[in-house]
């Protein structure tokens, strides 16, 4: 991302069809949203994620929208090229009316694009939102709001049967119409033919180097992570003299597709 490009749908469009890769990390707070921005790292998640690494919950499922809509105001306030994505959070979008409202008080909040969990039982949802101009990433794979019915944080859509099931998935949260998809946990050749497919971007954790683009958990990518790092995670902060650089190197390596390597895939 060059120092005047503002991240908008249309640009990660583009990025897609030019072949360039996206490089997105999670963030919580101001001081790290403006050394992510100043790297160049053109999308930048306020994930539900924060429930585990900031909060100190086992899972993302006790954080609220009242939680989300914090932490978007402390890196909103500071965002200005970077494409700022939130996530709503667990039971703040189980139907198309509640899905606006929470939407809609995200992007007051200063999100340029919310996020959700789920296929095919979510297009209504979807529909609901774009319609009301907000613009949706959606998240298929390995689904963390879901934890408590999958059981464990493990690959998903390994069967034949599974990928095929996945693959409509992407396609009908496409035409019910998301901008942007993210691929967690799934083979590194069912996230290729995913993105293959699809006419929007897809941003890859855990699901290999065919994605259009890379995202980490901020602190996993930091060596911060609790307890000990799932195999998709590479430590930036190791080689780098300090956090900056930690994070160039990391928009640098999925730039050039140094990152993710086969061992971090599936
Ligand atoms: O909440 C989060 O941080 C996420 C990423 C892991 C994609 O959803």
């Amino acid at each position: 991302m060059n120092d005047t490009l503002t991240v908008t749908v249309p640009v990660l469009r583009d990025y897609k069809q030019r072949e360039e890769k996206i490089a997105c990390l999670t963030v919580y707070d101001a001081t790290f949203a403006e050394v992510l921005q100043g790297a160049g790292v053109e999308i930048l998640l306020v994930g539900d994620s924060l429930g585990m690494v900031i909060q100190g919950h086992s899972t993302t499922v006790p954080v609220t929208l009242e939680d989300m809509v914090y932490h978007t105001r402390c890196v909103g306030r500071v965002v200005k090229r970077s494409l700022l994505v939130v996530d709503l959070p667990f039971g703040s979008y189980a139907s198309p009316r509640q899905a606006v409202e929470s939407g809609a008080r995200l992007l007051r909040s200063g999100a340029g694009m919310v996020k959700l969990e789920g296929g095919r039982g979510r297009q209504e949802v979807v529909r609901a939102l774009v319609s009301e101009g907000i613009p949706v990433c959606g998240h298929l794979g390995l689904l963390p709001q879901s934890i408590h019915r999958i059981g464990s944080y493990s690959v998903q859509a390994k069967s034949p049967q599974a990928s095929q099931h996945l693959l409509e998935d992407a396609c009908l949260l496409v035409e019910a119409g998301i901008d942007l998809l993210v691929l967690e946990c799934i083979p590194a050749t069912l996230a290729e033919a995913v993105t293959a497919e699809i006419s929007v971007p897809t941003i890859g954790i855990g699901a290999g180097a065919g994605c259009d683009g890379q995202v980490l958990v901020l602190y996993d990518m930091l060596g911060l992570g609790r307890g000990s790092p799932p195999r998709f995670v590479r430590n930036f902060l190791a080689d780098a003299g300090d956090i900056r650089e930690a994070v160039v190197s990391y928009v640098r390596a999925v730039k050039e597709g140094s990152f993710p390597g086969t061992e971090h895939a599936y």
